[in-house]
């Protein structure tokens, strides 16, 4: 597909992913559908990518002129058929259950012109199980954005066995719209991010266990000594201790021992000791998310 074949595009779920993919494609010109299951989540949606919008030209890193015209892009819909008929590329952003994301291609195949691309942001199921029940499987394709989308530069492009040429290349025509980067990875467990990122922070953690370090100079450590923007340990609170341990879980299952999970991390999330979202992971947050120092663990 050339960048002109590129008019519309439908975002499927307009969660934390959902929104801030809707919100680049209509900052890279793109008619955008934004469709969910529920009300109250398109219109949250719409504060978020308008606050975001905002907050861009108040930086100066998007013209304060285009803000409005950008958030009159993103026409929100509980109707199906009326954000997916029209649409030139679809990404779906819903939650990560494979027979939810099945089911939704197969209406998406159904209700889409043939050789549409169907792109999936899911960050961790297989493509070629999420095509298996399409007639035509080749146009599926992982499209692996980050959070938060308008911020983080890469689009991991995550190919199935059946991902077809056009897709991907019409994925990667769809990037250079929006002004992000993209790898290429063959579909694999924790595609190429999730994994090296779950190797670091399992590593940490084991080094964490056998005293080798605090966990505060283990972060020092990698920030200052290897540029990494945020330490391990950071990142885990983050991301969520009992998300990051499914992660690890799976990846134990399906590529083996290096993944063992940590038993601390094990122990931490039994604890409900899950991150930020709950004040307590590794550290310790107050009420407005700030570290307190002199946290234990
Ligand atoms: N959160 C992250 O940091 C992140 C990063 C990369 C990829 N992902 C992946 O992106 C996808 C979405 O994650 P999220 O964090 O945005 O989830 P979320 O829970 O914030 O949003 C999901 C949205 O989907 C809607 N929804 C539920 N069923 C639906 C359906 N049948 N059709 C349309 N909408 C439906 C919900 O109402 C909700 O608004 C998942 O596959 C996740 O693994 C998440």
């Amino acid at each position: 597909m050339s960048d002109s074949a590129l008019k519309t595009v439908t975002v499927l779920g307009s969660g934390i992913m959902g929104a801030g993919i809707a919100q680049v494609a209509a900052m890279g010109g793109l008619d955008t559908f934004l469709y969910d299951v529920n009300d109250a989540a398109l219109e949250k949606a719409r504060g978020v990518i308008a606050g975001s919008l905002k907050k861009l030209a108040e930086k100066g890193k998007f013209p304060a002129a285009d803000v409005d015209a950008t958030l009159a892009r993103v026409r929100t819909t509980t109707d199906f058929a009326a954000a997916v008929t029209p649409s030139d590329f679809v990404i779906e952003a819903i939650p990560e259950k494979l027979d939810l994301k099945q089911r939704t291609f197969v209406e998406l195949e159904r209700l889409t012109r043939p050789g549409v691309p169907l792109g999936s942001n899911t960050s961790s199921l297989m493509i070629s199980a999420i095509a298996e029940p399409l007639r035509d499987k080749g146009r599926v394709i992982g499209v692996h954005f980050f959070n938060p989308v308008p911020v983080m530069r890469l689009i991991e492009i995550v190919l199935g066995p059946d991902s077809s040429p056009q897709a991907l290349a019409a994925t990667e025509a769809l990037a250079k719209v929006m002004g992000k980067e993209t790898v290429r990875v063959k579909e694999a467990p924790g595609f190429a991010t999730s994994r090296i990122n779950a190797l670091i922070g399992l590593e940490a953690f084991r080094m964490l266990e056998s005293g080798i370090a605090s966990a505060e100079d283990i972060d020092k450590a990698l920030k200052l000594g290897l540029n990494h923007p945020m330490g391990p340990f950071e990142m885990a609170d983050l991301v969520g201790l009992d998300t990051r341990l499914s992660t690890i879980r799976y990846l134990h299952k399906t590529l083996g021992e290096t993944f063992r999970p940590s038993p601390l991390m094990e122990k931490l999330v039994e604890e409900g000791r899950l991150g930020r979202k709950v004040g307590r992971g590794v550290y310790t947050y107050d009420a407005k998310g700030n570290r307190i120092p002199d946290a234990t663990h």
